[in-house]
């Protein structure tokens, strides 16, 4: 079968993850975690020493490292000049950090430069991120807009983390808002994007309502 691009953006927490691997896992296409390497860059820039805000300093880090990311639904991987970092790259310090490198305009093209190649030479794959429908794959055959409530996105993450709610609802509060209002490439709704708010539905549910979408434009 041909070319199939779906683009899956939204906040942390909406449920972006877990439905985007479950979805190329039953379409059987790729799967692209754009924040993972936004996070492995991040990881990057923390272990050299750097201030994640010395935006000269992280885009030196981020065009010299070699970021090597996986694309299997069933076992995403990530490593930074043959180390993997897939454990690291979940981690307090790489949280904090992440949304002020994502911020370098220089960080982003080289991973959006480095995501379109991949997109090009895989072909059917799910990509998630905050602006894969809006810049990364403006021409994905489907475009989907998670949402979810505040309150269910800061209790979906502290089960993951197995962290306290009220710091984690403050953290996302804190990334959402530097995601949403950064100069370059913010998080975004895409103009054409399907939103689904999945505050009340099961990741299956989720899951069987995008294939319909797919079923229904083939
Ligand atoms: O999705 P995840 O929470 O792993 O993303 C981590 C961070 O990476 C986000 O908070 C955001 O700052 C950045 N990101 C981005 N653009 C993407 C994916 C992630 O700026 N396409």
């Amino acid at each position: 079968s041909g070319r199939c691009v779906v683009a899956v953006d939204g906040p942390s927490g909406s449920g972006k993850s877990t439905v985007s691997r479950r979805l190329a896992a039953t379409l059987g296409a790729q799967y692209l975690d754009t924040g993972a390497m936004y996070r492995a860059v991040t990881w990057a820039v923390l272990t050299s020493g750097i201030d994640p805000h010395d935006a000269e300093a992280v885009a030196k880090v981020a065009g010299e490292l070699d970021l090597d990311v996986g694309t299997d639904p069933t076992e995403p991987h990530v490593c930074v000049d043959g180390t993997p970092v897939d454990r690291a790259i979940r981690g307090p310090e790489v949280t904090a950090a992440v949304s002020a490198v994502a911020a370098v305009p220089w960080v982003r093209q080289l991973l959006v430069a480095q995501q379109r190649k991949i997109i090009a030479a895989v072909g059917r794959i799910v990509v998630e991120g905050r602006d894969i429908g809006t810049v990364v794959a403006p021409d994905a055959e489907l475009k989907v807009y998670l949402t979810a409530s505040a309150d269910a996105r800061a209790r979906r993450r502290s089960a993951e983390n197995a962290a306290d709610l009220v710091a984690t609802a403050a953290d996302l509060d804190r990334r959402d808002r530097l995601d949403s209002t950064r100069a370059a490439d913010p998080l975004q709704q895409a103009a054409d994007a399907v939103v689904l708010d999945t505050t009340e539905l099961g990741i299956d549910e989720v899951v069987a309502r995008l294939r319909g979408m797919l079923d229904g434009r083939s």
